[in-house]
């Protein structure tokens, strides 16, 4: 195999700390050779096939000579390729490798020195990265549905590309779809339909593959202020807008705290109930769950999450998965910020105390796995599926840190330094090795007190929860845990003093309930709030699992309800794990499953076939 994968960019730097940083980087997750002839500016031109589920078309790439190489290595996951023109109108010898394990095949295309651009003429076939709805998977039961999840390397299975988050290019796009339906991307989006269902995009800021999106549906548009918006399906476009009339205030609340938004529009799509993760950040286009649509705005954060990617991620990108805490990390503390912002301290700190909750959980989790090693902020993928890496360490043991920065140097100048790490760093990827030199570097030189008291090569290269990892308290969990402690203790549901609760407050006290209870005591507290018929897809997703514990057989039938049609599977996961527990949960587990499966993502179906044992 050729020197594959590796990021261009040649110094090696050494810091105050004589730790050398070695800034070429080695992807794993890439089998093209962008090192050597990188892409630079993508023409996609491409036809949705709902009858056959399949995209096809030609993706026309403009390329980069940077070492002498006498072919180019694009990413690809069962495609077919029909053919392949260079430039000079020749048809190139194309060869298409065996497929690997999670990389997929290989596409070797013999190039010559003047070689500036080539077309690769292509269909889908089993693409992990699209899902295909039909209308009855619709909210609006009408229309067939297309999206796709393109992170971490899902790209490549419906589009050949150099498919690592190093590798950046331009990217403009002619989508023709059904007519009547419109399409989007991460890109400069339409706001109607047009009319022969033939649509053009652009996107003239260079970003990673895994920024790659599309979706295709009977979707609608409705303003929130001049630079965003909101799509959905027609039937829940109301909704999803009410939910989200505050956008405008993040977007203003976010570029004071870390600097301008540079990509233009910022709208965010809300997909049908398949969609398999909360929310992804494609650029000018979050992606989003309907399940954050709680009525209350009490789950908005996720929106305030792939806001901040704007700056973590799609500006300052992480060079590899192995980087991958640079990424959620850094955006997790910055979507607190926001929400800290929007709603106050005492607000934020419950956040901050459930996620310390779901680091631990994720730390021992990994240990009793036998991943301990996956409790390190930077990690070693290789071999291994970059999914791997999607665990509550990049997200809640990175956020921890940078709280861990900000209390120890203090929060002003905490702020002043990432501002000027997104400002520096823009358009640009970033390894571990590189943020801790230019931590040093920007903020912690000639302050040894602080580089002690923060110890920060024991958070990145060290196991579990360092001893120095903040613990936020927050005041308003003191009352919930008084009435879990009550209830504990013998009061009635009812009795119970829960007034102006937000979801935050039920988190924990559904999460913190007695380890020991009797279904009556189940039933009581069903009765008293309702949580069988909840609304709120987090309160119901944790009640749904005392419920599988307790026995509390009341709640199947909602539980069955809410798992044939929610495909995301921070919802699904847990409560699949927890019913494999036990053989007759797993009887039921096999039965809902058989039914809801043709409902989920089929990445998220791969994920389930794995907890129910069906494949490994
Ligand atoms: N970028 C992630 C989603 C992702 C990561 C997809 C890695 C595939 C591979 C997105 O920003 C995210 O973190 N979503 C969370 C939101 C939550 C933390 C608020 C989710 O989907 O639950
Ligand atoms: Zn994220």
């Amino acid at each position: 195999m050729a020197a594959c994968g590796n990021i261009p960019e040649d110094q090696t730097m050494t810091n105050k700390d004589n730790r050398t940083v070695d800034t070429v980087v080695k992807d794993e997750h890439t089998l093209s050779n962008a090192d050597a002839i990188r892409v630079k500016h993508l023409s996609l031109n491409i036809r949705v096939d709902f009858d056959q589920k399949k995209i096809k078309g030609s993706a026309h790439w403009q390329i980069e000579h940077l070492q002498p190489a006498d072919e180019i290595i694009f990413d690809t996951y069962d495609l077919s390729i029909d053919s392949v023109m260079l430039d000079d109108g020749s048809m190139a010898e194309f060869r298409l490798d065996a497929p690997q394990p999670y990389l997929g095949s290989a596409l070797h295309i013999p190039v010559k020195p003047h070689t500036r651009s080539l077309t690769i003429y292509y269909q889908t076939g089993d693409a992990l990265a699209l899902q295909w709805l039909t209308p009855e998977q619709t909210f609006g039961k009408k229309h067939p549905f297309l999206y796709t999840q393109s992170e971490s390397i899902f790209a490549r299975s419906w589009i050949p590309c150099q498919d690592g988050p190093g590798i950046r290019y331009t990217y403009d796009a002619i989508v023709s779809v059904p007519k009547g339906l419109m399409a989007l991307m991460s890109a400069t989006n339409p706001q109607r339909p047009a009319a022969e269902g033939i649509y053009h995009f652009n996107m003239e800021i260079p970003v990673p593959a895994y920024l790659m999106a599309l979706a295709v549906g009977d979707i609608g548009f409705k303003a929130v202020d001049k630079r965003s918006g909101v799509y959905a399906e027609p039937a829940i476009l109301d909704k999803a807008h009410a939910e989200l009339e505050d956008m405008g205030k993040m977007i203003a609340i976010a570029e004071k705290l870390y600097g301008p938004y540079r990509w233009g529009r910022y709208d965010v799509l809300v997909l049908p109930s398949g969609f398999p993760i909360g929310g992804m950040e494609n650029p000018r286009l979050t992606f989003a769950t309907p399940t954050i649509l709680a009525g209350d705005k009490s789950l908005v954060n996720l929106i305030a999450h792939e806001l901040a990617h704007n700056w973590s991620g799609n500006l300052v990108t992480n060079a590899t998965w192995d980087d991958f805490w640079l990424n959620e990390g850094f955006t997790v503390y910055f979507e607190r910020r926001i929400t800290e912002a929007m709603y106050g301290k005492d607000y934020v700190d419950m956040l901050w105390n459930l996620s310390y909750q779901d680091m631990e959980k994720a730390v021992n989790d990994l240990k009793k796995d036998g991943l301990e090693q996956d409790t390190r902020l930077k990690l070693n993928l290789e071999g291994r599926s970059a999914d791997e890496g999607l665990t509550d360490i990049a997200y809640e043991k990175g956020a921890h840190l940078l709280l861990l920065i900000e209390q120890t140097c203090g929060r002003e100048k905490f702020d002043a330094f990432l501002r000027q790490y997104f400002d520096s760093h823009a358009f640009q990827s970033m390894t571990t090795e590189k943020f801790l030199t230019y931590l040093d570097e920007n903020l912690l030189k000639d302050h040894e007190d602080w580089k002690k008291a923060i110890d920060i090569d024991a958070w990145v290269y060290g196991t579990g929860i360092p001893a120095n990892c903040p613990h936020t308290d927050a005041l308003r969990f003191q009352r919930v845990n008084g009435q879990i402690a009550a209830f504990e203790n013998g009061t009635k549901a009812a009795a119970l003093t829960t007034t102006d609760w937000s979801t935050y407050e039920w988190l924990q006290f559904l999460r913190n309930l007695p380890a020991q209870m009797s279904r009556a005591q189940m039933k009581d507290l069903d009765q008293a709030f309702h949580f069988t018929q909840t609304q709120n897809s987090e309160i119901a997703d944790v009640w749904f699992l005392q419920s599988l514990r307790h026995n509390y057989t009341e709640a199947y039938p909602a539980m069955k309800a809410f798992l044939y049609v929610t495909g995301r599977q921070k919802f699904l996961e847990p409560l699949y794990e927890e019913m494999m527990n036990t053989l007759e949960g797993s009887k039921m587990a096999m039965e809902i499953y058989v039914k809801a499966r043709p409902n989920y993502h089929p990445l998220a179906q791969k994920n389930i076939d794995k907890i129910l044992k069906l494949s490994k």
